[in-house]
């Protein structure tokens, strides 16, 4: 299939699209460049050995993505362009709302011209809110959030709930990620956002190259074993291939689908920090801190429904994640 990535340069986007052209698909690559780096597409290309289309575009000009529509036959769209610095969004609500909503909106409008039916949309386990026990399951509500990005997710999801409610032969597939961790085995890709990290291991990454002091783990006295927050911590690449049986899954059938991508285990701060040094064989710098606002003590998913509608599950180990983040971070420090 032919297929287009918004925001295909990022971290999760450009994973997927290695996978994407790895199965035999075309891939086309819209993006800002707001948040990734334009080598990240010579990167994708020079893994797969693949050519793939690439638009320097903001997904909310509608002129700009109806000529990449017309230049290009799409099949389906994986949506994962939109901003999503939880803190950020919290300080600047009208840019997140503008931007998250309107590339969504507009993209919408312009599949819908083209008659393109296939969706698939990275949403977020921040859907759940805090009001839900963990682990999460997909029927359970999803209708808040604890920041401006994390609201643009419950909205976007309900915008494409409505909207395939009103177009009963549209598909929009709804992955709930967790939490993305590690690289792609070569070195090449991995999580670069600009400036500090908001994000652990793309922060402890830069502690272990030697770029920032040292880690502060926020709050250490939560009600869990070891007092640091637990999450479901999932492999990029097993998240990349969970959106590859998700398109598969799309192209078969019509409606909406939430789904989470997670591996149904929940993992403390401390002990992927433990994991992190004793594969790497290193000692990080690392503090107990105070406790960030907004953190939830700890979640993870339940993962059943992905491997019974698309297949899937998450293979790669909490020693991966740990092993691929430092070979990324170490090339990203050279
Ligand atoms: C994980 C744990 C922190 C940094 C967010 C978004 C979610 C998704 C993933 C986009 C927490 C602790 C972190 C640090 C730390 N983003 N931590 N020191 O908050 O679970 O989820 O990112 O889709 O939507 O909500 O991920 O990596 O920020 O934090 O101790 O320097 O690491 O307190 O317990 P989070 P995270």
């Amino acid at each position: 299939m032919n297929i287009l990535v918004t925001g295909g340069a990022g971290y999760i986007g450009s994973h997927t699209a290695v996978e994407l052209l790895n199965a035999g698909h075309k891939v086309v690559v819209v993006d800002d460049l707001s948040n990734a780096k334009y080598e990240v597409i010579d990167r994708i290309k020079e893994i797969t050995g693949k050519k793939l289309d690439f638009y320097w575009i903001d997904c909310a000009d509608k002129e700009k993505l109806w000529d990449v529509f017309r230049n290009q036959d799409i099949d389906a769209v994986i949506h994962f362009a939109g901003f999503k610095a939880v803190g950020e969004s919290v300080r600047k609500p009208l840019q997140y709302y503008r931007n998250n909503l309107d590339s969504t909106l507009t993209l919408l409008e312009v599949m819908e011209e083209f008659d393109c039916k296939k969706l698939v949309f990275s949403s977020s386990a921040t859907v759940y809110g805090p009001d839900n026990p963990h682990p999460y399951k997909e029927e359970m509500p999803a209708i808040q959030s604890s920041s401006p990005y994390g609201w643009t997710k419950v909205m976007i999801e309900r915008i494409l709930t409505d909207y395939c409610t009103a177009h009963p032969d549209f598909c929009a597939i709804l992955l709930r990620y967790f939490n993305p961790i590690g690289a792609h085995e070569s070195g090449l890709l991995g999580d670069d956002p600009n400036g500090i990290p908001n994000n652990l291991m793309p922060y402890i990454g830069r502690v272990a190259a030697g770029k920032l002091e040292k880690l502060t783990i926020f709050g250490g006295d939560y009600d869990t074993a070891d007092g640091t927050c637990q999450r479901d911590y999932l492999h990029v690449v097993d998240l990349a291939l969970g959106h590859l049986k998700a398109l598969e899954y799309a192209a078969e059938h019509q409606g909406v689908e939430a789904i989470n991508l997670g591996t149904g285990n929940g993992i403390s701060v401390l002990e992927l920090v433990t994991a992190f040094e004793k594969v790497n064989d290193m000692k990080l710098p690392y503090e107990i801190g105070p406790r960030r606002d907004g953190d939830l003590p700890a979640f993870w998913a339940d993962a059943a429904k992905a491997k019974e509608l698309l297949g899937w599950e998450a293979t790669h180990t909490v020693d991966d994640m740990c092993r691929s983040s430092w070979l990324f971070a170490r090339n990203a420090s050279i």
